[in-house]
């Protein structure tokens, strides 16, 4: 069988990782998005930018993954499975997940925001979330960034084309964690429900998705996810 996972924030929040929009505990709740997640906010205050991705990055070191994550990671044991996120962080591949595409990029590369190189130097040590550190400088002298899309930017190319396919190939797509207002990555479930391929939603809340999927389960990642593919055959009917 061929599972294509589609997910987002809330994949990661029972690691502890703060979603963007839940209203009390999201990321957006404590800083304005367009100012801290675009190429406008970059040219304007990259030490603004680069110490919240920064943060962001090593944040991660202190998060391990969830039953969620640990669930789709055993899915390859006699499934197919194509893992699609809108998420930056690892969590996904530190439980297991192959074939993981990352379609706003990730907190674990960067690069040089003028000639574009791949940047492996060393980072800053960060033992506290701090309002602004200067980028490192490329040796074109340009500034070096987070390898994510920002608001306006084109998501990568294979990433997507990658995405596109999965979904499309998959007998189940799965759209977990995600508030689904965010586009292009917002069109993918439609696109497995308009070429008829059932698509389950697992969300404690409700989002724009929910009246028009096969199935929306109000629960956790963590709760809904280990047992689900037992599950497909009742839910699917
Ligand atoms: N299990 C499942 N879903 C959860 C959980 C959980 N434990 N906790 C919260 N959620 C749901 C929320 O109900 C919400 O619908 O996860 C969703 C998180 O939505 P957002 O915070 O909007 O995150 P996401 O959908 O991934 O955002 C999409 O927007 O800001 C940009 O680039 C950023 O990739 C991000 C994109």
């Amino acid at each position: 069988m061929r599972v294509t996972v589609l997910s987002g924030a809330g994949m990661s929040a029972e690691s502890g990782v703060p979603t963007f929009r839940d209203v009390e505990t999201g990321l957006w709740a404590k800083v304005d998005p367009y100012e801290i997640s675009s190429s406008d906010g970059w040219r304007r205050h990259p030490e603004k930018v680069w110490a919240w991705y920064l943060w962001r990055h090593y944040m991660m070191k202190s998060v391990a993954p969830n039953d969620g994550h640990r669930a789709v990671a055993a899915w390859h044991d006699g499934a197919d499975v194509h893992v699609v996120t809108q998420n930056v962080d690892d969590l996904h591949e530190r439980a297991g997940s192959r074939q993981v595409y990352h379609l706003h990029g990730s907190l674990f590369s960067f690069r040089c925001d003028r000639c574009g190189l791949a940047y492996h130097g060393a980072l800053p040590a960060m033992p506290e979330p701090v309002d602004t550190v200067e980028p490192p400088m490329c040796a074109c002298g340009g500034l070096i960034r987070p390898d994510v899309v920002w608001f306006g930017e084109q998501l990568p190319t294979a990433a997507w084309d990658r995405s596109v396919e999965a979904v499309s190939r998959a007998d189940v797509a799965i759209v977990v964690g995600t508030s689904s207002i965010v586009y292009p990555a917002a069109g993918l479930p439609e696109l497995a429900l308009a070429e008829g391929i059932p698509v389950i939603e697992v969300n404690p809340e409700e989002t724009p998705l929910s009246d028009r999927v096969t199935v929306s389960l109000r629960e956790t990642s963590a709760t809904a996810l280990p047992g689900l593919l037992q599950r497909l055959p009742a839910l699917l009917g």
